[in-house]
């Protein structure tokens, strides 16, 4: 029996040249809690840092392997363009706009996208990063009972021919943002945009292998022309939270994406236990798709495999959660190590930054 559809995103996984920075950018500017400080299970000497919403849950997960001596990424063909974080509403966006602007960094929009409004700026490694609102959705310019199924073309006022850049750069929240307010507290992956050089074999690829299907076959809004593809676990009538999957098409592109700095490292979707991983791994072996085994992540296990441009994919299951070694109430705080690294503690810590110190819990 094949797996029906996947929830959605369990998290995403990016590369960082420096674990204080990153914490210091997605917790302390970004208010993400930090819910794990680990290593890499694969590259011990690495920090792997999860970052989510208070308790980790699957669809709210950043992760990022510190690779100091890593080159730096660029987009292309089998990589992700940017990452978008949800948000509440457009006064929630322009108080982010603030808070990051007054920080020194760069924000371009608020963009009128349609289906949601969009800010766009970099984290310190140069990963493409987006804050986007949760509406009003997909359903503005189809119905949501037959979404994806036409090429939509926005109206011109969306288009760069149409917009007011000026105006655009000047829309921004009157106060100082010190401190993250409720309303804007960011509710996880929003949407992932990659660059893929064949439309139809993704599409095709991502509905097969992963059940989700396409929600809007439209064009970047950016240039008016790329074709701009998007899929979610979709069930004809509503679209499922953190599941929005988006595909740039370079059609015949030899610009392919190089891993490294600012570069995501892979996507992880959901399964809900080991048995419906183990499905899903029967299913894509069916497909003729080379997985991996079956790997334990101790807070969940993993299976990895690529979508046919290269971008490197992993179903995640959704349990045991981050508290499998901690407090629930005070995850992060302190360095947790696998059973079979443990007698290897003094050694990793020797190799590892100090990450907590002098910035705040
Ligand atoms: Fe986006
Ligand atoms: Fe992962």
């Amino acid at each position: 029996m094949s797996p029906q559809a996947t929830l959605g995103f369990h998290h995403i996984t990016m590369v960082s040249r420096d674990a204080v920075r990153t914490l210091v950018f997605y917790r302390d500017l970004l208010g993400l809690p930090l819910v794990k400080q680990t290593v890499n299970f694969d590259d011990p000497g690495a920090y792997h840092l999860y970052f989510g919403d208070s308790s980790g849950k699957p669809g709210t997960i950043l992760t990022f392997f510190e690779w100091p001596q890593s080159q730096r990424g660029g987009w292309g063909v089998g990589g992700v363009h940017h990452l978008a974080l949800g948000v509440s509403g457009v006064e929630a966006q322009l108080k982010w706009k603030r808070r990051l602007t007054d920080a020194g960094i760069s924000v371009s929009g608020p963009y009128d996208r349609g289906y949601f409004t969009s800010i766009y700026f970099q984290d310190p490694d140069g990963q493409v990063l987006e804050i986007a609102t949760a509406g009003p959705g997909y359903g503005i310019d189809e119905p949501m009972d037959a979404l994806g199924q036409q090429l939509i073309l926005p109206p011109q006022d969306r288009l760069p021919a149409g917009r007011d850049e000026s105006e655009i750069h000047l829309r921004v929240y009157g106060e100082p943002v010190p401190t993250v307010t409720s309303d804007m507290i960011l509710e996880g992956i929003h949407h992932i945009s990659g660059i893929t050089d064949d439309l139809g074999q993704a599409h095709e690829f991502y509905e097969e292998a992963l059940g989700l299907r396409r929600v809007k076959r439209t064009v970047n809004q950016d240039d008016g022309e790329t074709e701009h593809w998007f899929w979610a676990n979709y069930d004809g009538k509503e679209v499922g939270p953190n599941s929005s999957m988006t595909l740039f098409g370079w059609p015949h592109s030899g610009r392919r994406a190089r891993p490294g700095l600012g570069q995501t490292h892979h996507i992880a979707f959901r399964a809900y236990d080991a048995e419906d991983q183990m499905a899903w791994r029967e299913h894509l072996l069916g497909m003729g798709v080379e997985v991996s085994p079956v790997l334990e992540r101790k807070y969940f296990q993993s299976i990895y495999f690529q979508a046919p441009d290269g971008m490197l994919l992993e179903i995640a299951t959704d349990g045991p959660g981050f508290a499998v070694d901690e407090d629930p109430k005070h995850l992060g705080k302190q360095l947790q190590l696998p059973s079979w690294l443990e007698d290897r503690r003094v050694e990793i810590g020797e190799k590892l930054s100090p990450l907590l110190q002098g910035f705040g819990g």
